[in-house]
């Protein structure tokens, strides 16, 4: 069976942890158990069957008769004690105090633990006070809410204001300074935050700011695949990380030549690589610069395609000719031709020294095109009627839209093909995601490669200690310092052989800096 994904939510009274995470539980469609509601529900039931709050004996007996079941209700969640509502009663204040008190009772303590974990049935958000600490010690991810006491009495100030149970700020903030010393001053499992816990202080945030950081950083863990612990240097990759359909689909069929023909040449690169075309290069496949300076052999069209001059050319000197373009190349590049020859000016977001570029503009027919690297450079295109607009596969959306949107105020007909490859868009939210989670990037790929440098300028932009590498000789310490979380990423041309060499030197480099720490 999957194990259930825990989240813990820990932090005092106020902090805004249930209204954050109920929230964080709905966004996430995870199940919900509020810890703090099971302490009341028992000082609730303590106090009906007047039981005194100092008598544990007979409080853990009355506990383990007792049904306790958290039933989703409307956008929420109910507990219900004995097959009763009992969310409203427990919110009295004398509940509060009283719960406070019966949670500094050990034998209490560990019939609630129980309690919680035979609830957990699927992925749950728990929140409480050492549910980080002792409840989930290995839960997925544990946050710690703080706010100033100030902050969180003037907002249960607030919140009580209008109910019935509205009291004056002074004794509401007396109230919050006492529980507070309880539950931090008591021997078993006090209020402190878990040595791996994320620190919330929501004193200068909105509710919705702070759902908002927890829901992406849960999202961002999540997304991660673990690889590795070195002496708690926890290494993650991305699971897309490396070569995507196309790249691949050329190199099998690279290596597949090399078994049939004798001299194999590759206009350029066959992929934005220079460690894998030299591999390559050492199996005989060679890259040429100029078609020109060819007169025999076979030669493979590289995945980002060549252009039709060139093409014209491999046909005139009568070369044997292999074609490795990407299909996704292959498709803008019918798209240009088609659309050029229904009468459409077509706009390539792109940049136009890029092979995969050049040889897209090369299918226009009558000069109808033109590539601009964003929506700064349309100002060169002037009045058109009718608009056809695609992408480099490797762009990134948010260029691509913000293209478009630059376009559209000028034009009578803009038609738009979506043309960024799933694989890029699929690495790009990942890479976003790991650099959200992690301490420092290492995004692995050729400094030629398209992909790989608008990976590594995503990844920069969320997470400033973002490091693109083309060879593990490229990581260095300064790099690490400081890490305890290391997130790789590749581009789409990078080979897995690669990807493993930087992994096991980042390894080796975990486990020297570790024992510096210590
Ligand atoms: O979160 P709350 O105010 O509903 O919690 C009620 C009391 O229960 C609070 O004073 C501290 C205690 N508590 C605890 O000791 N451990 C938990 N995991 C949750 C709550």
């Amino acid at each position: 069976m999957k194990k259930s994904v825990i989240i813990a939510i820990d932090g005092p009274s106020g902090s805004g942890k249930s209204t954050i995470s109920t929230a964080v539980a709905r966004m996430l469609g995870f199940n919900y158990i509020n810890s703090g509601s099971l302490y009341r529900a028992i000082a609730l039931k303590a106090i009906n069957s007047h039981i005194a709050i100092e008598d544990e004996k007979s409080i853990s007996k009355t506990a383990l008769n007792t049904i306790f079941e958290i039933k989703r209700v409307g956008n929420g969640w109910v507990l219900f004690m004995d097959n009763k509502d009992i969310s409203l009663a427990i919110k009295a204040p004398e509940i509060a105090q009283a719960s406070s008190q019966v949670s500094t009772l050990s034998g209490i303590r560990d019939i609630i633990n129980k309690l919680i974990k035979g609830m957990i049935k699927g992925n749950t958000v728990v929140e409480g006070r050492d549910i980080g600490t002792v409840v989930f010690p290995d839960a997925a991810l544990k946050f710690f809410l703080t706010a100033s006491v100030e902050e969180r009495a003037k907002r249960r100030y607030q919140e009580l204001l209008s109910s019935r149970l509205g009291r004056p700020y002074e004794i509401i903030r007396k109230e919050i300074d006492d529980r507070d010393m309880r539950d931090t001053s008591r021997d078993i499992a006090p209020l402190i935050p878990a040595r791996d816990a994320i620190i919330v202080n929501t004193d200068n945030m909105s509710e919705h700011d702070v759902v908002i950081k927890l829901y992406e950083k849960v999202k961002a863990t999540l997304s991660l695949k673990f690889i590795d612990n070195v002496n708690g240097i926890e290494l993650y990759t991305t699971a897309s990380a490396g070569f995507c359909f196309g790249v691949k689909r050329a190199i099998d069929i690279a290596v597949k030549t090399v078994k049939q023909e004798k001299e194999i040449y590759t206009l350029g690169p066959l992929i934005h690589n220079p460690q894998e075309v030299k591999r390559l290069e050492d199996m005989g496949i060679k890259p040429v610069n100029d078609i020109d300076t060819m007169t025999h052999g076979t030669l493979i069209y590289r995945s980002h395609g060549v252009t039709t001059e060139e093409h014209q050319i491999a046909k005139e000197k009568s070369l044997k000719t292999i074609n490795a373009t990407c299909p996704f190349v292959t498709r803008s590049q019918r798209l240009v031709k088609s659309l050029t020859n229904s009468g459409y000016y077509v706009v390539i977001v792109g940049d136009a020294n890029h092979p995969e570029v050049k040889s897209l503009l090369s299918y226009a027919s009558g000069g109808q095109v033109t590539a601009v690297k964003n929506a700064h450079e349309i100002s060169t295109i002037g009045k058109v009627k009718k608009l056809a607009v695609l992408a480099q596969t490797t762009q990134s959306m948010e260029n691509f839209k913000n293209v478009i949107s630059a376009l559209v105020d000028d034009v009578y007909e803009l038609v738009i093909y979506n043309t960024i490859c799933d694989a890029t868009r699929i690495r790009q939210d990942e890479a976003a995601l790991l650099a959200m989670a992690v301490d420092v990037v290492i995004v692995v790929g050729g400094f030629n490669s398209s992909n790989t440098n608008k990976l590594a300028n995503i990844c920069k932009a969320i997470n400033l200690k973002t490091y693109h590498i083309e060879h593990p000789v490229h990581i260095k310490e300064e790099m690490l310092i400081d890490a305890k979380k290391i997130g790789i990423t590749a581009g789409a041309s990078t080979p897995i052989w690669l990807i493993r060499d930087v992994l096991i030197r980042l390894k080796k480099m975990s486990r020297k800096l570790s024992k510096t720490y210590i």
